[in-house]
């Protein structure tokens, strides 16, 4: 039987692939013989990551993209397509926001909701109109959307209790709209054999304040948060030729918080 996860030869964009996670799902692609792109805002860490990717001997190239722009989106589009002959996987895993993200809900103005809907959902919709259309002449293509536990279910608020941190509340309207919007695409695109996914990743540790980790900790059914290279497996099934028969799929990713 074949290599159930090879990605041998496969093309795959990661925008926001110099973050937190996509820094270490560009790195798992580029291991499972993926040519990753790196794509994102943020030049330095971009290219230090394919720097260190291609170092260990795996194939990885920093570009440009702001998935806000329209142009910026084609201009990556265009120069992938005519370095490397077409695109296979996209992920959309960019995470954009405005200065105030992360005031409570009581202090948001309209215009920073509008912003930050904008810049989240609205650059997801393009990044998926404009490669999707592109994939589709081909037809062949897989695009992976990052979306969230809060775009399924509401935030235990007593988690953030003795911190200052709190959920944001355009998140949970953006990242809902991301699953469903995910469905949307995959409805439209199943018959020219390109899928559509999202994966719902849970709170991921980032050395956030103790006692929120505990908290967090607490009231998920493993028992911790997840980590970001547990995000790698599920990540490469999507990609792969293994998921061929899954589209408008939610994956979730969350060590159970969502099914209590
Ligand atoms: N970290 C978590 O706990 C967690 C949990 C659930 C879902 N997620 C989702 O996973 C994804 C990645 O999150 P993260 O924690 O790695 O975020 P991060 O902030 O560490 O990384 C986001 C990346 O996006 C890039 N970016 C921002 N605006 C951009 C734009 N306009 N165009 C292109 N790139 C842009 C940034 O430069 C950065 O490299 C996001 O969609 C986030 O909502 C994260």
């Amino acid at each position: 039987m074949q290599n159930l996860f090879n990605l041998n030869k496969k093309i795959i964009v990661v925008t926001g692939g110099s973050g937190l996670l996509g820094s270490v799902i560009c790195r798992a692609l580029a291991n499972y013989k993926a040519t990753v792109i790196v794509a994102d805002l943020n030049q330095d860490a971009g290219t230090e990551l394919a720097k260190s990717i291609c170092s260990d001997g795996f194939s990885a190239k920093y570009l440009s993209i702001d998935i806000t722009s329209k142009a910026s989106i084609n201009e990556l589009i265009n120069s992938v397509a005519s370095e490397y002959g077409g695109i296979d996987v996209w992920v959309n895993n960019a995470y954009p926001r405005t200065s105030d993200w992360g005031a409570k809900l009581e202090d948001i103005p309209i215009e920073s909701w509008n912003k930050n809907v904008e810049m989240h959902l609205g650059g997801y919709f393009l990044c998926c109109q404009q490669v999707a259309q592109f994939m589709r002449y081909r037809e062949y293509g897989n695009i992976i959307n990052f979306a969230s536990i809060y775009g399924m279910v509401g935030p235990d608020f007593s988690v953030y209790d003795g911190t200052n941190m709190t959920m944001p509340a355009a998140y949970s309207a953006i990242k809902g709209g991301i699953i469903n919007f995910t469905r949307y695409l995959a409805s439209y695109y199943g018959k020219y054999n390109v899928r559509v996914n999202s994966i719902s990743p849970g709170g991921i540790f980032d050395n956030q304040p103790e006692s929120f980790v505990k908290n967090y900790s607490k009231a998920c059914v493993l028992g911790r948060m997840g980590m970001a290279y547990e995000l790698c497996g599920p990540l490469v099934f999507l990609a792969s030729d293994s998921s061929s028969y899954i589209t408008g799929h939610n994956l979730v990713v969350d060590g159970g918080w969502t099914i209590v």
